[in-house]
C-alpha cells in the first residue's frame, strides 16, 4: 500500500473510493463533507435527516456516484463524538478506511487529512496517526499459506492518496507519513515473529531476526551468547528452562549507539520462551494452542531495534532477551528443583509453569551487570493473571520509579497502546519465600501479576526500572480496534519509541 499527500481537491482526483467523515450529531455537512453533500444536490444530507447515518466512530455511508464525482464511489465515515476526539480517533479512521475499501473491494482510495486543525491536531501528528492507523490496520500474515491459498486473488489496497488544499500543511503531514512508516514497519516485524508457527520461530530463529537487525551503516551490533557461554556467565536458571528442549537456548544482546553522543542509556529486555508448553508442569491443551505468543516481549525488542536505525535518538538503547522453548521430556527441570541465576541468587522452582520470570532472572542480572544501564524496561507476558486482571487489552506494568512510570503511561496514551499501572506493594514479597532458596518461583495463588512483578525486582538491583506484562495485548484474538487485526500485534513497539524520544 503507497500512501501520499498531494496537494489537490478531493473532488478533482479520479478513484475508487473516495472517504469522507461527519462528527456525530452534525445536520448540516461542510468541508470536504459537505462538497460531496452539494455534489449530489444535498442527498446526503437528507439521510442524515432521517437518522440513516449518525456519525458514531467507524460508522460507515457507502454509496456508489454513478458518474457524478471522479470517484467511483463514496464512504462518509463516522469520526464519533466531537468531544472525545483526538490523534487515537485518527488512528482508528486510518483503521476504518482500511476496512472500508476492503469491504467494498477498491483498491484506489483518496481521502483527507482527518482532523488536522481540530481538537489542537496539528497536520505532522494527524497525518502519523493517519497513516499509523492505515498501516497497521492492513497488516495481514500470510506467510504460512500453501500455495493453493496463495495463488488464490488476494485484495489488497494498492494506494491512499490524502488531498490537502493548504500548501502549508503538505510539509508536515509527509513528515507525519514518514515517521507512521518508520513505527508500523517496527511494530508489523515484531507481529510477524509472533505469529510465525512455533517450529519455524525456534530459539535460534529468534536470535537470527536479532542478527538481521545489525546490517552494516545501522549503528547496531548483536552479540550472541550459546549455551556454553551462557554456563560461564552463570545463568543458571535461564538454562534450567531450557533443559527440556531438544532446541539449545541463546543469550542475545543487540547494541543501538547513536552518531551523536548518548544522552542516556536504556535497556530493554524481553521474555523470549519461543514456546511455552508449562514443562512438566504441563498446561492444558486449551491453555496450550497459542503459546507461541510466549516470545512476544523479545519480539517487540526485536521490532525496536528494526526502527532504531531510522529514528536517529540520542540515546544508547540495549536490548537483551534470552531464547529458550519450556518443553517436558526426561532432561527438563523439575519442580522442587533450586537454580541459581547469574546475580548468584537461588531459585527454588515449585512449578515449572513459572518459566518467563526463571528466564528474566538471568536476562536483567546480565542487563544491569554487563550494560549498568540508566533504565531499564521488560517487556514479558509474564502471567495469566494480567489477563484476569485487565483483561485481553490492557498491559499491566509495575515500576519503582516515579517518573519512568509516568513517562511510561505517557508514552502509551500517544501511541494509542492501553497500559494500567499496578502497584508494587513490598507486602506481597514475602509470597516468594523459600524454606530451601533465596525465593520460589511462583509465590501462589492471589495477586499473580504483582508477584511477577516483585519477583522480577529481586533481580535489577535498584536500576530504575519497568516491568509491562503484555501477556493480553500481544495478541489479537477478537479485534477491538480497526487498527490491530487477528493475531500478534507488536505490543510496546509504538510507546517504547515514544518513551525514548521523551528522554531529553
Ligand atoms: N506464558 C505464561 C503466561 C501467559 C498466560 C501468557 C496466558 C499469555 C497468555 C507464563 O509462563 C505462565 O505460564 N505463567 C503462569 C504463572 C504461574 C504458574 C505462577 C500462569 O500465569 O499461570
Ligand atoms: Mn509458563
Ligand atoms: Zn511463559
Amino acid at each position: 500500500m503507497n500512501i501520499s499527500i498531494q496537494r489537490g481537491d478531493i473532488l478533482d482526483i479520479p478513484c475508487d473510493l473516495l472517504v469522507v467523515n461527519l462528527f456525530k450529531g452534525v445536520k448540516d455537512p461542510d468541508g470536504a463533507t459537505g462538497a460531496v453533500n452539494e455534489a449530489f444536490g444535498g442527498e446526503l444530507a437528507k439521510l442524515i435527516r432521517q437518522d440513516k447515518f449518525e456519525g458514531n466512530l467507524g460508522e460507515r455511508l457507502l454509496f456508489p456516484t454513478f458518474g457524478k464525482l471522479n470517484a467511483k464511489k463514496v464512504c462518509v465515515l463516522g469520526l464519533g463524538d466531537r468531544k472525545k476526539f483526538n490523534a487515537d480517533t485518527v488512528r482508528k479512521i486510518g483503521g476504518h478506511i482500511v476496512k472500508a475499501a476492503k469491504d467494498a473491494k477498491t483498491k484506489n482510495v483518496v481521502t483527507i487529512l482527518h482532523g488536522a486543525g481540530i481538537a489542537g491536531l496539528d497536520a505532522q501528528t494527524s497525518a502519523q496517526s493517519l497513516g499509523e492507523g492505515l498501516l497497521l490496520g492492513a497488516y495481514e500474515f500470510r506467510e504460512h499459506f500453501g500455495t493453493a491459498t496463495k495463488s488464490k486473488k488476494h485484495f489488497e489496497i494498492t494506494e491512499v492518496l490524502i488531498a490537502e488544499t493548504e500548501r502549508g500543511k503538505l510539509k508536515p503531514a509527509q513528515k507525519g507519513l514518514d515517521r507512521a512508516h518508520v513505527l508500523a514497519q517496527g511494530a508489523c516485524a515484531a507481529r510477524d515473529l509472533v505469529n510465525a508457527s512455533p517450529r519455524h520461530m525456534l530459539p535460534n530463529d529468534l536470535v537470527e531476526a536479532a542478527r538481521a537487525c545489525s546490517v552494516r551503516g545501522s549503528g547496531i551490533t548483536c552479540k550472541v551468547f550459546d549455551r556454553e557461554k551462557m554456563e560461564r556467565m552463570g545463568m543458571g536458571a535461564a538454562l534450567a528452562v531450557a533443559e527440556g528442549s531438544e532446541h539449545p537456548p541463546f543469550c542475545v544482546h543487540l547494541i543501538y549507539k547513536p552518531k551523536r553522543k548518548a544522552k542516556s542509556v536504556v535497556a530493554v529486555v524481553g521474555k523470549g520462551v519461543t514456546f511455552d508448553s508449562g514443562g512438566l508442569s504441563l498446561k492444558s491443551p486449551d491453555s496450550m494452542t497459542n503459546m507461541k505468543i510466549d516470545m512476544g516481549g523479545a519480539a517487540s525488542v526485536i521490532g525496536l531495534f528494526r526502527i532504531l536505525p531510522e529514528l536517529k535518538l540520542p540515546v544508547e538503547v540495549h536490548g537483551v532477551f534470552i531464547a529458550v522453548e519450556n518443553m517436558p521430556s526426561g532432561a527438563s527441570y523439575r519442580p522442587g528443583d533450586v537454580v541459581r541465576a547469574m546475580n548468584g541468587m537461588t531459585i527454588e522452582i515449585l512449578n515449572t509453569d513459572a518459566e518467563g520470570r526463571v528466564t528474566l532472572a538471568d536476562a536483567l542480572s546480565y542487563a544491569v551487570k554487563r550494560v549498568k544501564p540508566d533504565t531499564m524496561i521488560d517487556l514479558a507476558t509474564l502471567t495469566g493473571a494480567v489477563i484476569t486482571a485487565l483483561g485481553d487489552d490492557y498491559t499491566g506494568y509495575m515500576s519503582n520509579n516515579r517518573p519512568l512510570a509516568q513517562k511510561i503511561s505517557k508514552a502509551a496514551r500517544e501511541a494509542g497502546e492501553l497500559f494500567w499501572e499496578l502497584p508494587l506493594v513490598p507486602q506481597y514479597d514475602e509470597a516468594m519465600k523459600s524454606k530451601v532458596a533465596d525465593m520460589n518461583n511462583t509465590g501462589g495463588r492471589s495477586a499473580g501479576v504483582i508477584k511477577g512483578g516483585l519477583f522480577l525486582q529481586r533481580f535489577v538491583d535498584g536500576t530504575p526500572w519497568a516491568h509491562l506484562d503484555i501477556a493480553g495485548p500481544v495478541f489479537c484474538e477478537k479485534e477491538t480496534r480497526p487498527d490491530v487485526p487477528y493475531g500478534g500485534t507488536g505490543v510496546g513497539v509504538r510507546t517504547l519509541v515514544r518513551y525514548l524520544e521523551s528522554l531529553n
